[in-house]
């Protein structure tokens, strides 16, 4: 398929402009809203967009979920556990409909691009007023407009690869902003079901990209997290495409305080990427590289396309270029026919990498992926058994890893009024560790620096300069 058939065309854009309009104008719309999210940033940047457009129809945010006329659960499927819980909370709004018999509720999101979700909703929810899938965000307008007009479910999924451009976004915070670069995934890791339910790898154009990143400076943002199932192959579809590395060179020059960016696949982390980011003051000094597993033979039966030894080359690559960088990953363990011995190698690469955190997972067959038609699934007590001394081996070398800050200068951008206290904030370091510093309710928001001065729990603590 040719790029510009791909993007959603300013006419249509248009015509899901005129929806809004509509409905703004009908006394039967809902007269609140409210967004359940579950799943990535990538999920919740597309809540900002629904929010964005939910607003722009004249629809206010509930303060809480059970209040609302109209509620919409942004869905995930990545793990069992996420569509469990999902489903168990869109029924139990069933119950709040009958104090509120004009509730609306729809789902959207990864679940419902799953084959025969729509069927099953049709089926067995169908108190559903509206589902649609993740290619159909964009016309969301135009499907509430539908929803307002019948009595029946409106389902709609398709298997579309879109670039939708210009949605309005109402973003959950004024001093960070999420930034969408790429959609979907081609890397078909055995066990994932993401490139089934987001399409295949495409990239936004590097100047709309940029727009973006120059208005949100305008407008007094301090940090942008660049987001992408895989950042790094970014504009390898587009032609004549821009590198992630050149992209990242590009968005450093707009003077943006801070860039983030996730998430990285270790086969595509190239030396380029690596020397941006150590000539760079605004690219953060912090990496999220998921290892998944530290045996060669799971990285093969995952389809993952690098060896140990080739990941901890990187690694090493990246800790000579940007001393004291950041370091995070995500780890399966239970993988179909993982034995104990290959668990160990896992075991034995945490303790060598020594990550400043580190997201465990106890693997999940997902129907339509290569892994869940494997021999040799692992019995949930082994799984749990091993994710537990994972996590035990991980919060124990994280407390060594980040005494490596105490004494050392940092930098807060800080995120609201810590828990513990009124007079004191948090926020994350350039590192990407969260910090508490003394502080009110005018300093959130706010580039801060810092000397940290001890450790608490998984945080640090900081004394403000
Ligand atoms: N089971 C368990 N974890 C999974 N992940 C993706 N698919 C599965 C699955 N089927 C994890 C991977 C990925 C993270 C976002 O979720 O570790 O990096
Ligand atoms: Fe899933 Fe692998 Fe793509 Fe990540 S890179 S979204 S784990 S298929």
């Amino acid at each position: 398929m040719k790029r510009e058939e791909r993007v959603v065309q300013p006419e249509e854009m248009k015509r899901q402009e005129a929806f809004i309009e509509e409905i703004r104008e009908m006394p039967q719309k809902p007269k609140s809203y409210y967004v359940v999210t579950y799943g990535c940033q990538m999920n919740a940047h597309d809540s900002e967009k629904l929010a964005g457009m939910l607003q722009r129809m004249g629809i206010t945010e509930a303060e809480e979920r059970d209040k609302a006329d109209f509620v919409i659960f942004n869905t995930c499927c990545v793990r069992e556990n996420a569509e469990r819980r999902a489903l168990g909370n869109v029924t139990w709004l069933k119950e709040v409909r009958k104090n509120n018999p004009g509730l609306i509720i729809a789902v959207c999101g990864c679940m419902i691009q799953e084959p025969g979700m729509a069927e099953k909703i049709l089926k067995q929810y169908r108190f559903i007023n509206l589902a649609f899938g993740t290619a159909n965000l964009h016309c969301f307008p135009e499907l509430m407009y539908r929803t307002l007009n019948t009595d029946r479910s409106v389902v709609v999924v398709e298997d579309r690869d879109v670039i939708p451009e210009g949605l309005p976004i109402a973003r959950a915070r004024k001093e960070a902003a999420y930034i969408t670069i790429m959609y979907g995934c081609n890397n078909y890791c055995s066990y994932c079901i993401v490139p089934y339910v987001r399409g295949r790898e495409r990239s936004r154009q590097p100047e709309q990209i940029l727009r973006e990143a120059e208005g949100l400076r305008d407008s007094g943002v301090k940090e942008i997290m660049l987001l992408g199932q895989n950042v790094n192959s970014y504009g390898k579809d587009l032609e004549g495409g821009m590198s992630f590395a050149a992209l990242l060179k590009e968005l450093d020059g707009t003077g943006i305080p801070r860039i983030r960016f996730m998430t990285s696949h270790p086969k595509d982390l190239s030396d380029e990427l690596i020397d941006v980011m150590s000539g760079s003051r605004h690219i953060l000094p912090q990496f999220h590289l998921p290892v998944q597993s530290g045996s060669d033979r799971i990285l093969k039966m995952m389809n993952r396309h690098y060896t140990r030894d080739q990941y901890l080359d990187r690694v090493r690559k990246l800790r000579e270029a940007v001393p004291g960088i950041g370091l995070s990953t995500d780890i399966i363990v239970g993988f179909p026919g993982e034995t104990e011995e290959e668990f160990r190698e896992t075991m034995a690469l945490v303790e060598k990498v020594r990550y400043d955190s580190a997201f465990t997972f106890i693997y999940s067959p997902r129907v339509g992926t290569r892994a869940a038609e494997m021999e040799s699934q692992i019995a949930p007590e082994v799984a749990t058994r091993r994710i537990q001394e994972l996590i035990a081996l991980q919060e124990g070398l994280q407390q060594e890893t980040m005494k490596r800050f105490v004494g050392t200068e940092e930098e807060v951008l800080t995120e609201g009024l810590s828990r513990r206290s009124s007079e004191s904030v948090s926020g994350k370091g350039r590192h990407g560790i969260s910090i508490t510093i003394a502080g009110t309710v005018q300093d959130v928001g706010e580039i801060l620096r810092c000397r940290v001065t001890g450790l608490k729990n998984n945080t640090l603590v900081g004394e403000r300069i």
